[in-house]
C-alpha cells in the first residue's frame, strides 16, 4: 500500500507560470500528477545513466531487406543475446524497407551494446534505443537486481 505525502514547494512565480502552461497544454487535470510525472521522468533519466541498472529497452530499426545477408546477421545478433530479447515485431514498410521493434531487458550497458551491434550493420538505415524502467510499485528498490558501485 502506497502512502501519500504532501509537500509545500517554494517556486519562482515565472517558473510556476511556465509549469502551469505545460500542465494545461499536456492535459493534466491538476498540478500534482504533472509534478509526479516530472519527478518520475527525471528518476528514470537518472537510472538509465547507471550502466549496471536493469532496465527495459525498445529498439527500433529501419532497414532494407534486399541488402545481402542483413536479415541473417540481424537474426544472429538476436540469437547471441537471446536472454535479453523479449520479442521482435516486424513491419513491411514498402517494397524495400522493413521496420523492426525489438523489446529488450537487461543491463543498460548490454542493451546499448546490442543496439550498437545492430546499428553498425550495413543496410540498417535508422535506429533508436529508448530505455525505461518502472519507478513505482517496486517498494523502494528496483524490480530486478540492481547493484551500485
Ligand atoms: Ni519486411
Amino acid at each position: 500500500m502506497k502512502s501519500l505525502a504532501r509537500l509545500g514547494v517554494s517556486i519562482d512565480s515565472s517558473l510556476l507560470k511556465q509549469f502551469d502552461a505545460f500542465t494545461a497544454k499536456a492535459g493534466y487535470v491538476g498540478r500534482s500528477e504533472a509534478f509526479r510525472d516530472l519527478i518520475r521522468a527525471r528518476l528514470v533519466d537518472e537510472e538509465i545513466q547507471d550502466s549496471d541498472a536493469e532496465v527495459f529497452g525498445a529498439f527500433t530499426l529501419v532497414y532494407n531487406h534486399h541488402k545481402r545477408q542483413l536479415e541473417e546477421r540481424l537474426t544472429d545478433v538476436q540469437h547471441d543475446y537471446h536472454d535479453n530479447v523479449i520479442t521482435t515485431t516486424h513491419v513491411h514498410i514498402d517494397h524495400d524497407n522493413c521496420l523492426e521493434v525489438i523489446l529488450l531487458k537487461g543491463k543498460v550497458s548490454l542493451l546499448k551494446q546490442i543496439a550498437l551491434s545492430i546499428s553498425s550493420l550495413k543496410g540498417v538505415q535508422h535506429t533508436k534505443l529508448v530505455l525505461t524502467s518502472a519507478q513505482e510499485n517496486n517498494h523502494g528498490h528496483n524490480a530486478m537486481p540492481h547493484h551500485h558501485h
